[in-house]
């Protein structure tokens, strides 16, 4: 965990100041409206550099560079250097670095780092889950009316538009409010933070997601996919929530799919 925080910080440091004359970054499309900056390149080769300098045998995968493996089979990083692009590029200050560990196909650890407020979520299984010294749980309400959940919002050229239109309708009508951050990583945080009560969304990456669901699972929390079965990584779609809604949510959005 140390050497993930210290990893996450110092790309932190540098997407400060890139965070500041964002304009002068070269960026580049991956998709369509799915972006890629200097900066997420240069990040991502820091935290790589860090993490193999502690632990040369591990494997990774990496949002910008892809599966790389490891001559130790079991354990593999999960690395997203800036989960909320489109948010850093256009000056939005919600992004953050993600980095999950997974030993043996099971994720173990994660951390994801807000640099512009110096925010460090972290966990480790078994030990918790904490927003800098401070140990995270997630919220203790239990219905969803007076619940805010946070989503993800497909953009243009994503697939899945008008399932997610169900879903929203079907949660707007049974809930207090619905907020869209901008960052996986961020939205999972808040969940275990007990900022929001719940999160879902569908087609999203392993890199978004890794190191967040340990932070939920950690602050006692559940995390699964819309099916209430583990394979999140697999299927992209995902649903965390704290204990109380977590299959009131899965319910709501299953119904609203059809
Ligand atoms: C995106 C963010 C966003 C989510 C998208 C992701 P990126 O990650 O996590 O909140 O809605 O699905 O692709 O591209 O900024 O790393």
């Amino acid at each position: 965990l140390n050497v993930m925080m210290g990893a996450a910080r110092k790309a932190g440091r540098g997407m400060v100041r890139d965070f500041g004359e964002v304009e002068k970054l070269q960026v580049s499309m991956k998709g369509t409206s799915d972006f890629v900056s200097s900066a997420d390149l240069k990040a991502e080769k820091t935290i790589r550099a860090e993490l193999s300098k502690a632990r040369p045998a591990f494997g990774f995968l990496l949002e910008e560079g892809g599966e790389v493996g490891g001559d130790d089979k079991s354990h593999r990083w999960i690395v997203d250097p800036i989960d909320g692009t489109t948010n850093f590029l256009h000056g939005i200050p919600q992004f953050a670095v993600s980095i999950g560990l997974e030993r043996d196909g099971e994720l173990i650890a994660g951390v994801v780092y807000e640099p512009i407020s110096d925010s460090l979520f972290h966990a480790e299984k078994g030990a918790g889950a904490y927003l800098n010294e401070w140990r995270l749980r997630v919220s203790a309400r239990r219905k969803l009316e007076e619940s805010v959940l946070t989503t993800g919002i497909p953009h243009r050229g994503r697939p899945g538009q008008d399932v997610f239109i169900k879903e929203l309708t079907a949660v707007m009508q049974e809930t207090a409010g619905v907020r869209r951050f901008g960052s996986a990583a961020l939205d999972l945080a808040y969940v275990a933070a007990g900022r929001c009560e719940g999160y879902w969304e569908s087609g999203i990456k392993p890199w978004d997601i890794a190191a967040g669901i340990v932070l939920v699972k950690e602050s006692g929390g559940y995390v699964s996919d819309f099916d209430g079965k583990g394979d999140m990584l697999a299927t992209g779609d995902i649903v965390a929530a704290n204990d109380q809604l977590h299959s009131k949510l899965v319910s709501l959005l299953r119904k609203a799919r059809g």
